[in-house]
């Protein structure tokens, strides 16, 4: 199967899923007394077997972020697990969820960074898009943008955030160095990832990760941990870590994934004098190091 046709299988999958609560199928999975959800193959996209359904889905949210919420948002989370335990946002914070589906942390990471910040959420499926718009019509919170596009190459300029999060989608990429270079790209100098993902254990090979689960199902085209330190690494992140949470397949695990983007180099002390200078600022030291006041920039 080709890259292109393998995106389509994605996009097709998570077409039907949220068609699925668009049509009120997953709002009955949603016990109207303790407001939890129930997983369920129907819901779990990510996953999609008995066995691993319990890693996805809105039971891995607190009680207190599900009364945040929608409950059309609640039953659309497909992810495996929670980027807000990662993500540490702080108030007037700019923050992007890449494969943003029903909105879920689009919605949390909004009502944290509150009134003066703002939280995108970039996805590539239309049926996703449109769920999210009518989720983020519910929870009433303006400071919310859906984007259509992909995580590999994200309709928002150079610098544009100060996080980016995402629940369970790299793993669908058929590019992912393209995907943390956009990543890298798109967070300002010193900005942050809080992503959760699944990931694989070393030993495992690629032909042993497809062993255990579906592409479409979020476990075939997972990387090894050691495959994505590398690729943060050649990204450009610094401090990176993969944290494993639980297991979602034998060898397979949901993982917490900080990095964080280097503030930029700046020139030597002795050369900054006559590098920073106004006129010379674009052959100056790293990019991203030549706003007025940093490395010695006028
Ligand atoms: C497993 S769901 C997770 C949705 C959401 N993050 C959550 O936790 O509920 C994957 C989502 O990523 C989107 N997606 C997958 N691959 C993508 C890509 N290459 N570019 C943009 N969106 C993508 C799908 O449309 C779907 O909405």
């Amino acid at each position: 199967m080709t890259d292109t046709e393998l995106r389509e299988q994605v996009r097709a999958r998570y077409a039907a899923a949220a068609a699925a609560v668009t049509n009120r199928e997953a709002l009955s999975l949603v016990d109207a007394n303790s407001n939890r959800h129930r997983p369920s193959a129907n819901s779990s996209c990510c996953g999609g077997t008995d066995e691993v359904d319990t890693a996805f889905g809105a039971a891995l949210y607190s009680a207190d972020e599900h009364g945040e919420l929608p409950p059309e948002a609640v039953a659309a989370s497909l992810g495996c697990g929670n980027p807000m335990m990662v993500a540490e946002l702080h108030a007037g914070e700019r923050v992007l969820d890449l494969g943003s589906g029903g909105g879920i942390d689009v919605l949390l990471s909004a009502r944290r960074v509150g009134p003066t910040g703002f939280a995108y959420g970039v996805d590539m499926t239309d049926e996703m898009l449109a769920l999210a718009e009518q989720n983020k019509a519910k929870s009433g919170l303006t400071n919310v943008g859906f984007l259509r596009g992909t995580i590999e190459d994200v309709p928002l300029p150079d610098a544009a955030v100060d996080v980016v999060i995402s629940n369970c989608v790299i793993n669908l990429s058929t590019d992912k160095p393209a995907v943390l270079a956009e990543m890298f790209r798109v967070l300002k100098p010193g900005g942050r990832i809080g992503v959760s993902d699944i990931v694989s254990e070393d030993h495992l090979s690629p032909a042993d990760r497809a062993d255990r689960g579906s592409y479409v199902g979020c476990i075939a085209g997972a990387l090894s941990r050691s495959e994505y330190l590398d690729g943060l690494a050649a990204a450009g992140f610094v401090d990176a870590e993969v944290s494993f949470s639980h297991e979602a397949a034998p060898g397979m695990h949901s993982a917490l994934i900080r990095a964080t983007k280097p503030i930029a180099d700046c020139c030597p002390p002795e050369s900054q004098a006559s590098c920073c200078e106004p006129a010379d600022k674009a052959g100056c030291c790293s990019p991203g190091a030549h706003e007025a006041g940093t490395c010695g920039c006028r």
